[in-house]
């Protein structure tokens, strides 16, 4: 059974008069300890999609399910319950809460699922010192580095040892080196077992994943990362085209 199943899914977003069609009918399956890396251009739904996939969002119409559990028979609270024991978040810019030190933001998602004081801290360091940053638990975000940051936003994520971990572009922010810090991150991660989806507008990036899913106006399409990451690969192959038409042209004209 697959972890996550969208079937049809569609998403609208309704601005006054207009309606956005986000998604125009998505069917996806992501199996438990996949590594999946989203793409496609600005606007075209991605972010949307891991609304969906994260329950936090639901469809219009269509059905998302995680676990076998169909999302749409969840009040908003089992959703929030569901959410905080399953998926992890780590997000472009970090989004850590600047009035905390770093030990703090990762033990905040701790305290909605009722942990004692003492348990949040402990797990809070231990996490943190297991991303490097064991030196760095009284420091405020804004006292360390984009990587440093991130990797205390991934610890967030992983406080309550979530099955799934989405990141919507965790590499954003982040300097080329820094960057790849944290995708060897990820990868640990999902040999350990996470299944990740991961936003990336970047195909170094998607060259840790297993396999793309490819989002152009709100269509979803799964492909092999060899068919799909080289974008630049592509226009090379419409330029081929192109030429050879013309010199089909060319050649029609001499008959
Ligand atoms: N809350 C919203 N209200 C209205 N329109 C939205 C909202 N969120 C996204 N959209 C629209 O839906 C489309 C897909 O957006 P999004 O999923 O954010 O794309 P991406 O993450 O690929 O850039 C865009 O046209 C965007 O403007
Ligand atoms: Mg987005």
């Amino acid at each position: 059974m697959a972890l996550i199943k969208l079937d049809e899914v569609v998403k609208e977003y309704r601005m006054g008069e207009n309606t956005v069609q986000a998604l125009r009918g998505s069917d996806l399956e992501i199996e438990s300890g996949d590594f999946v890396a989203i793409m496609g251009p600005s606007g075209s739904g991605k972010s949307t999609l891991m609304n969906m996939v994260g329950a936090l969002d639901i469809p219009t119409r269509g059905k998302v399910e995680l676990d076998g559990e169909d999302l749409s028979t969840l009040t908003e609270n089992e959703l929030a319950v569901l959410r905080s024991k399953k998926v992890g978040f780590v997000f472009q810019k970090f989004n850590l809460i600047s009035s905390m030190t770093a030990r703090e933001n990762v033990a905040l998602p701790m305290l909605f699922r009722g942990k004692s004081r003492k348990k949040r801290m402990e797990r809070s360091e231990k996490l943190l010192t297991e991303m490097g940053l064991g030196d760095r638990l009284g420091h405020m975000p804004s006292e360390l580095s984009g990587g440093q940051q991130q990797r205390v936003s991934i610890a967030r994520a992983l406080a309550n040892d979530p099955d799934i971990l989405l990141a919507d572009e965790p590499t954003g922010n982040l300097d080329t080196d820094t960057g790849d810090k944290v995708m060897e991150l990820l990868e640990d991660l999902n040999s350990e077992g996470k299944t990740i989806i991961m936003v990336t507008h970047d195909p170094h990036d998607a060259q840790y994943a297993e396999y793309i899913v490819d989002i152009t106006d709100g269509v979803t399409e799964r492909k092999e990362k060899e068919e799909s990451y080289d974008l630049t690969d592509r226009r090379t192959d419409k330029k081929e085209e192109k030429t050879s038409k013309q010199e089909d042209e060319a050649s029609d004209g001499d008959k």
